[in-house]
């Protein structure tokens, strides 16, 4: 049986550590699609298109081919950019090309396609409303936007990107503004999602909290 696990939430509030921990403990492939958006705007910006010109970028779409590898690299046209995509260039543009109906078309139906003859766990925005609407289980996660900020501070100075906090907090809440108000499927709790809120959970708790709650849903998975 092929089990389709969708993860929804706003930015930093852990969505993808979280999902790659719940798929290696159920054996599935876990797909980044928040990495695609990415991929696309990379393609923009490297091609000097302006990501608001909704026309100009969708005319790239064709020259575009992006692939999650199983060990975690992002390839776009067959070159590694899983660093890259989490440049402070691709973050201040990304939400307009998430905006852009034409992409996520396109990327939408390269999602479907990836989870169509394999178990995932794919994360991103729109999985379990608009991508997977009869997904296995669907799971909205969020935790407060003060501790979504400190998190990802805290990731950008370690990788060496400086910035302030509240620089963060304020860009983590206007992509969450454009995110959940766009027209074409918005970031927003499916009816039938289960909500969970990982403000105080660690990141191997959250993991335990997701992974019960998909083995509750559909039984022991490979005897796990
Ligand atoms: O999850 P992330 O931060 O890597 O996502 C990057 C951007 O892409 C973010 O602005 C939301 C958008 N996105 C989306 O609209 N739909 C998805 N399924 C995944 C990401």
């Amino acid at each position: 049986m092929i089990i389709t696990i969708a993860i929804d939430g706003p930015s930093a509030a852990g969505k993808s550590t979280v999902a790659k921990g719940v798929a290696k403990k159920l054996g599935f492939v876990y797909v980044d699609t928040g990495a695609m958006y990415r991929c696309v705007t990379l393609y923009a910006l490297r091609q000097g298109v302006d990501c608001q010109d909704d026309e100009k970028v969708v005319s790239l779409l064709k020259d575009i081919n992006i692939e999650l590898l199983k060990d975690g690299r992002v390839m776009l046209n067959n070159e590694d950019v899983t660093k890259e995509i989490r440049c402070q260039d691709v973050v201040l543009n990304v939400s307009y090309i998430a905006a852009n109906k034409g992409v996520r078309l396109f990327l939408v139906d390269l999602q479907r396609k990836m989870g169509s003859n394999v178990s995932v766990v794919m994360d991103g925005r729109d999985i379990g409303t608009y991508v997977f609407p009869n997904a296995t289980v669907k799971i909205f996660q969020v935790a407060d936007v003060h501790e979504r900020a400190i998190r990802r501070h805290k990731e950008n100075l370690l990788k060496g990107i400086e910035c302030t906090l509240e620089d963060v907090e304020k860009d983590l809440e206007r992509r969450d503004y454009i995110d959940s108000h766009r027209e074409f499927a918005p970031l927003k709790q499916a009816s039938d999602a289960v909500l969970v809120d990982t403000t105080h959970m660690s990141i191997d708790e959250a993991i335990d909290a997701m992974t019960n709650i998909v083995l509750n849903k559909v039984g022991n998975i490979n005897g796990k």
